[in-house]
């Protein structure tokens, strides 16, 4: 362990804009609580501190879609998203919200102080603003190419194909998402965080002092560092957020990405009023735990408002784990692909820890990982049921049989029950090591291993075939695994907390503190247990069966959504005079060509009926010349002349998409002799 005196440990605060999936748990909430829950239980003075994320354009574009007010929208998810923790027994000290008055009093303190201690930059300069909409364009309100990469969608803050975070002014092609339309550029004031500033420091605290930090997080770290940093904005032009706390700045707001962190404050100020202990005592380990998309904010961003603020204490470590994927594809809620945990709750009630191992051992420690339902099934069977419960329950059920549910005495050692009980005593340092170094893949299976040391001793011992002659064997060998079911309770409870407790009921014992853990004595002879509960039951290959399914249909829903046809607005209305002088006619494709250093035109000569003449048309990408001649075809003819590639076109061929995208004739279907008319 370290000198610390205290710890102060918080996980990302998720937006309040839609409900918790698995995606959430695993990557933040579960590992932040296991760690937690190992602390407290070795007796570590440490505050867990969780809240909603209330701020920033998606709430209040999703409340725009849904004609509310984006507090409506924040009330109903903060309540949704705060059940689902508790739920899965994510055991926060506070579950808080930035949209509550203490946050918007610390925020704004917070801003106030770098203000006027002259740490901000002032500047004026051009901005996206949407004439329709009569409103500046921040962040999601706006999208465009990516200049890095070339997604048509990226946002005016980041791009979410490539990673790359961006400045609304990079996007290629513009486009405001509320009106559509092309946005002017307008100005405007705001404050910023000269990060250029802190460089030099950063560089020092980071990549010099805090080499231990995770590869994927000093990486990423040292590749913004290497960039080179520049001033960020920390206002917007909203009326959703925290208010600038200046005489000019009407309709201003905080960023949302400068309000939420400091809400981990406000959330500890929520809690206690002896807050200023976690936050600005220098033997206060602060710790973040956070997905890797928010490395940047958690990593460079917040510790340089800390550090410009100078009353603070900056993370001293920052877990960041990768993204959990869902049967092979990114989970994504718009396309509803996703395990939400109410529903998993409706489908597999009380079996919180059955998601809580899964989730844990296959946690996106060092890579993208996969939750697969197959896999659910077989760490469920193979793992809790096979390994885990049957020793507790075969331990349990022995002890009723043979000694009535009383605790028997140790009589003999023989060689097995010396090395069992060496093996017990190492097992929860190990697990310790592995949680000290947040890895907690590792440490789940090393408290696995103590549930297997245990069923292989009684597979060696078979008790259920000596007692009848040898009772006094049975004894020592029932003690001995009685002693480490209890340890099972102590060091399953950071995982499996719904399931130690039941350990504990059936021990009949009080829940105990990790220092008991490796002690063999844990249960003294004589003691009466509890009654045998079932801690986990095989899951059938319906109910997988059932999940799979479900996602199945949504895949084909998504697919079909994406085929259907994009069809493009009507145009303007025309009269029908406009219509008249409009000359389309029945052809025929005489001679095609490929023109030269054109990879997506032919030259075709056409009978018109009127005359033979010579049209380029854009559809080389899907013909080949030799396999359009005698093609009859619908020509435009009264198209003024227009030169490509150097040669005169006379008119145009009307071309469809058809629905794989390619270009195809729009031919008469009946064989028409050239030059008849259509209309
Ligand atoms: N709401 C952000 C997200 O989901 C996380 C905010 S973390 C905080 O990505 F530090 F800003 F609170
Ligand atoms: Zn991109």
């Amino acid at each position: 362990m370290n000198n610390f005196k205290r710890y102060t440990v918080t996980t990302a605060l998720p937006y309040a804009n839609g409900p918790l999936h698995i995606g959430h748990l695993a990557g933040v909430y579960i590992p932040a609580d296991i760690y937690v829950r190992y602390l407290r239980s070795i007796g570590t003075d440490v505050v867990f501190i969780g809240g909603s994320d209330e701020h920033g354009v998606p709430i209040t574009i999703k409340a725009r879609k849904e004609g509310v007010t984006p507090q409506d929208i924040v009330d109903r998810y903060h309540n949704i998203i705060k059940k689902s923790f508790a739920e899965f027994g994510i055991s926060f000290d506070v579950y808080s919200r930035t949209s509550n008055e203490i946050h918007k009093e610390t925020a704004s303190e917070f801003f106030l102080k770098l203000y006027n201690d002259g740490k901000l930059i002032e500047d004026t300069e051009e901005q996206y603003y949407d004439e329709e909409a009569k409103q500046f364009l921040a962040d999601r309100y706006i999208t465009g190419t990516c200049p890095i990469c070339g997604n048509p969608k990226a946002y005016g803050d980041q791009c979410e194909s490539c990673g790359t975070s961006l400045n609304a002014r990079d996007l290629i092609e513009p486009k405001s998402t509320i009106s559509g339309s092309a946005p002017i550029l307008r100005e405007t004031k705001h404050w910023y965080l000269p990060l250029d500033r802190y460089e030099d420091w950063l560089k020092e605290w980071i990549l010099n002092e805090h080499k231990e930090w995770k590869v994927n997080v000093y990486g990423q770290c040292k590749s913004w560092l290497d960039a080179g940093l520049h001033p960020r904005a920390v206002t917007r032009d909203l009326d959703w957020g925290v208010k600038v706390p200046l005489k000019d700045a009407n309709g201003k707001v905080l960023y949302v990405w400068f309000d939420a962190p400091i809400g981990y404050i406000s959330a500890t100020k929520e809690l206690t009023n002896d807050w200023e202990k976690y936050w600005k005592d220098k033997d206060t380990r602060l710790i973040h735990f956070i997905g890797k998309d928010n490395i940047v904010f958690h990593c460079i961003i917040f510790p340089t408002m800390l550090k410009a603020e100078g009353s603070y204490i900056l993370p001293d470590n920052v877990p960041a784990f990768e993204f959990l994927n869902l049967e092979g594809d990114k989970i994504s809620t718009s396309r509803n692909w996703a395990v939400w945990l109410h529903e998993y709750l409706v489908d597999f009630p009380d079996k919180q820890d059955v998601l809580r191992y899964v989730l844990t051992a296959n946690a996106p420690e060092t890579k993208d990982n996969d939750f697969t339902w197959k896999d659910f099934q077989t760490k469920n069977n193979s793992e809790l049921v096979a390994i885990f419960g049957n020793f507790i329950n075969r331990t349990l059920v022995l002890t009723q049989k043979y000694f009535d549910g009383f605790v028997p005495p140790r009589n003999k050692f023989e060689e097995i029950d010396i090395s069992t009980l060496e093996e017990l005593k190492c097992i929860p340092t190990r697990i310790e090591n592995s949680l000290d170094n947040f890895k907690f893949r590792e440490s789940l299976s090393e408290m696995m291993s103590l549930a297997r040391l245990g069923n292989k001793y009684l597979t060696e011992t078979e008790p259920w075939k000596t007692f009848k002659d040898n009772p006094e064997r049975v004894q020592t060998v029932l003690n001995i695994a009685l002693q480490i079911c209890a340890n099972l309770a102590v060091v399953s409870a950071p995982f499996l907390p719904f399931t130690s407790e039941k350990i504990f009921r059936m021990l009949n014992l009080p829940s105990m503190k990790w220092f008991k853990a490796g002690n063999t004595d844990l249960l003294e002879p004589e003691h009466k247990l509890g009654e045998p509960v079932l801690l986990f039951e095989k899951i059938e290959d319906k109910d997988i069966e059932y999940q799979i399914n479900r996602l199945e249909q949504i895949k084909t829903a998504n697919d079909k959504e994406s085929e259907e046809i994009k069809v493009s607005p009507q145009k303007e209305t025309i009269c029908f005079d406009d219509f008249v002088k409009i000359d389309i006619r029945t052809g025929k494709i005489l001679e095609a060509e490929k023109v030269p250093k054109a990879n997506k035109l032919l030259k075709l000569k056409i009978d018109t009926g009127i005359d033979i003449r010579t049209v380029v048309s854009g559809i080389a990408e899907f013909y080949n010349p030799e396999e359009i001649i005698g093609q009859n075809v619908s020509i435009l003819v009264n198209l003024a002349p227009r030169n490509l590639r150097g040669i005169e076109s006379e008119g145009m061929i009307l071309m469809a998409e058809n629905s794989e995208g390619k270009l195809c004739f729009v031919s008469p279907i009946e064989d028409f002799n050239p030059g008849s008319e259509i209309k």
